[in-house]
């Protein structure tokens, strides 16, 4: 069934897919929740459709900390007090998880964890609590749990976060500029101590198995290689280029690596394995690495970093609070549609929504021929290839 929404500024229906409707009776009470690793500019979805819901004169009920106080039934109505003056706020208001899954939950019954499947307890739950659409804000692994509650009969509206950028089927989620931004000024600050000091300085960026924050923040400071795993590479190429650098009176090279990067015939660096966690592997480790390398190689001073979390909180950037406010309203429009079980997304500019299990569990990584790509290497910046 097709369906026209509000249409603001270049929206547009990308895809369409089987539709449930109330049969003319319009939603009175929502539910939000975010899951997943927090990420700047949640707090602005949050805003958005609670305000325009309460506009509208529907009741928001905010789930805490994603899934899991969906399964262990933790939820508050949300009034206005409770929207205001959190634009501009990291984090997220109602509090997140990374560690729970609907289908498998980890339990405590007694002394034992049991992992149980909570899916059916949470939709009967909603359902009488009266809640008849949830939005549901997360990633890649948020939006598998949220197909799968759909499956169950809980009717969703995803919008797509992550400061990874990786969610498939949208251009860009917030958080990621903002994540850029902050990545970016440690590269440009680096570059101070590299410069001074005659250092190689290596940083390591988030952004699991895709590389874009770790491109993005490099391009944008000027890294002299840029590692992401999209492309595998070779010690000796870098080693190459800071001694190459050296050969030509630039005593310092700043290399912005992604944590998922890695060596030609290697794996990625692993730094935890997290059990409880859906997705349990914690990369971390491969700036270390090529710092260490760096040195065996080419007898120059080295040093790394990890960024790890900063790049997760902040106040979002402009950008990121208007994409926020944009997805979270057209999330909005979405739900008072009957459009459920689907996610908003962006391309070329053009907001619109997909069905959510198109996405769930799929990784957006960087086209190897990707614009910036070949922008960098047109002025000499190494891959490692
Ligand atoms: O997906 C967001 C992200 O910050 C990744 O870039 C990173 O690999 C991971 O989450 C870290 O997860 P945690 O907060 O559980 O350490």
């Amino acid at each position: 069934m097709e369906a026209t929404i509000g249409m603001g500024r270049g929206v547009v229906h990308i895809e369409e897919s089987e539709c449930w409707y109330l049969q003319g009776a319009a939603v009175k009470r929502i539910g939000i929740l975010t899951a997943g690793g927090d990420c700047p500019g949640l707090n602005a979805v949050i805003r958005v459709v609670g305000k325009a819901a309460h506009q509208g004169g529907l009741e928001v009920v905010g789930v805490e900390d994603g899934y899991l106080g969906l399964c262990e039934g933790r939820m508050r109505v949300l009034g206005p007090e409770d929207l205001s003056g959190i634009l501009t706020r990291g984090g997220t208001i109602l509090g997140s998880n990374n560690k729970t899954d609907p289908a498998a939950c980890r339990v405590r019954e007694g002394d034992r964890v049991v992992v149980k499947d909570l899916r059916d307890e949470i939709v009967a739950r909603c359902r009488d609590m009266g809640i008849e659409v949830m939005v549901v804000i997360g990633g890649d692994g948020t939006m598998a749990g949220a197909a799968s509650l759909c499956q169950r009969g809980l009717p969703i509206v995803g919008v797509p976060k992550t400061i990874d950028n990786d969610l498939w089927s949208t251009d860009i989620t917030f958080g990621h500029d903002t994540a850029v931004t902050t990545a970016a000024e440690a590269l440009d600050k680096v570059h101070d101590t590299a410069s001074a000091h005659h250092r190689v300085l290596v940083v390591e960026l988030m952004g699991r198995h895709a590389g874009w924050i770790a491109l993005s923040a490099g391009v944008a400071s000027g890294a002299d290689v840029i590692l992401i795993p999209e492309i595998p590479f070779r010690m000796e190429a870098v080693a190459e280029k800071c001694l190459q650098r050296n050969a030509h009176g630039k005593r310092f090279t700043v290399i912005s690596v992604g944590e998922g990067a890695i060596p030609v015939g290697g794996q990625e660096f692993v730094d935890r394995v997290d059990p409880d966690s859906p997705d349990p592997i914690r990369l971390g480790g491969v700036g270390r690495f090529v710092a260490q390398e760096v040195e065996r190689l080419t007898g120059l001073e080295a040093r790394s970093i990890v960024l790890g979390h900063v790049q997760r909180g902040g106040t979002p950037t402009p950008r990121d609070r208007m994409l926020a406010t944009e997805f979270g309203h057209h999330a909005f429009e979405l739900l008072q549609a009957g459009q459920w079980n689907r996610l908003v997304v962006q391309r070329e500019g053009r907001t619109g929504s997909v069905p959510i299990e198109e996405v769930a569990g799929k990784v957006r990584t960087v086209p190897v021929d990707h614009p910036l790509i070949r922008a960098a290497r047109g002025i000499g910046t190494s891959f490692g290839d």
